[in-house]
């Protein structure tokens, strides 16, 4: 069986910039590495990504909102996730089902029992090895974000709920702290580097 790492934070938090740097200390290790993201990574996972973060569908339910992203995470679980840990590859997923338990369960309020539920008949016993979770304050995040590109229908909301996300993860991370690594994202890009490299060692080798 491979390996199976998840990269979560708040929106802004520096994850993509991770993955790459990860993805890049790895390959040079020798390991035959898969990165996807969530909600995406297949073709039908990235049509429901459309739906998901059209800023235009402002009355979707925080049902809806829960369930779309459970099944886009099933069909990348079928399509990549799986099959890619069972040819013993290396797969880097940014954002897993902690970001549900965090965006839907705690900052939406459905409760983290009944994500975890739901989300048990997508991913079934296939969990991450390690989970990454880079820590940063809400503010940060979100005017990181503004720079970038039109905000999407998650990265809208009110800092309040950015705010209720960045707590969130704090809480997911304090329940698991035996598979959720934090580390702190204020930090310089090299310095969050070096720590997730180390945590990564530990588990890998
Ligand atoms: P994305 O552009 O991928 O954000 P980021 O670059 O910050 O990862 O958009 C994904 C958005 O969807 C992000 O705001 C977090 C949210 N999300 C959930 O609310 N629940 C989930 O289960 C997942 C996977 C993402």
């Amino acid at each position: 069986m491979g390996v199976f790492l998840t990269m979560e934070g708040p929106d802004g938090a520096g994850k993509s910039t991770q993955i790459e740097l990860l993805r890049d200390y790895l390959s040079r290790k020798g390991y035959d590495i898969i990165v996807c993201r969530e909600p995406g990574g297949t073709k039908i996972s990235e049509a429901i990504r459309q739906v998901i973060l059209n800023k235009d569908f402002t009355e979707m339910s925080h049902m809806t909102e829960l369930l779309l992203y459970t099944a886009a995470r099933a069909q990348l679980m079928e399509e990549v996730i799986r099959p890619a840990l069972k040819e013993g590859k290396v797969v880097i997923c940014d954002r897993f089902v902690e970001s549900s338990a965090v965006y839907q369960g705690i900052a939406r309020g459905m409760g983290i029992e009944l994500v975890y539920e739901i989300n048990q008949y997508a991913i079934g016993d296939t969990l991450p090895d390690l989970t990454i979770m880079i820590d940063l304050d809400a503010k940060t995040g979100i005017s990181r974000k503004k720079e970038q590109a039109e905000l999407d229908r998650m990265e809208r909301e009110a800092l309040d709920f950015h705010e209720k996300v960045v707590k969130g993860y704090r809480e997911i991370a304090a329940l698991h702290p035996e598979r959720i690594y934090k580390v702190d994202g204020h930090q310089t890009i090299e310095e969050i580097h070096k720590k997730i490299a180390a945590a990564v060692d530990k588990i890998i080798s």
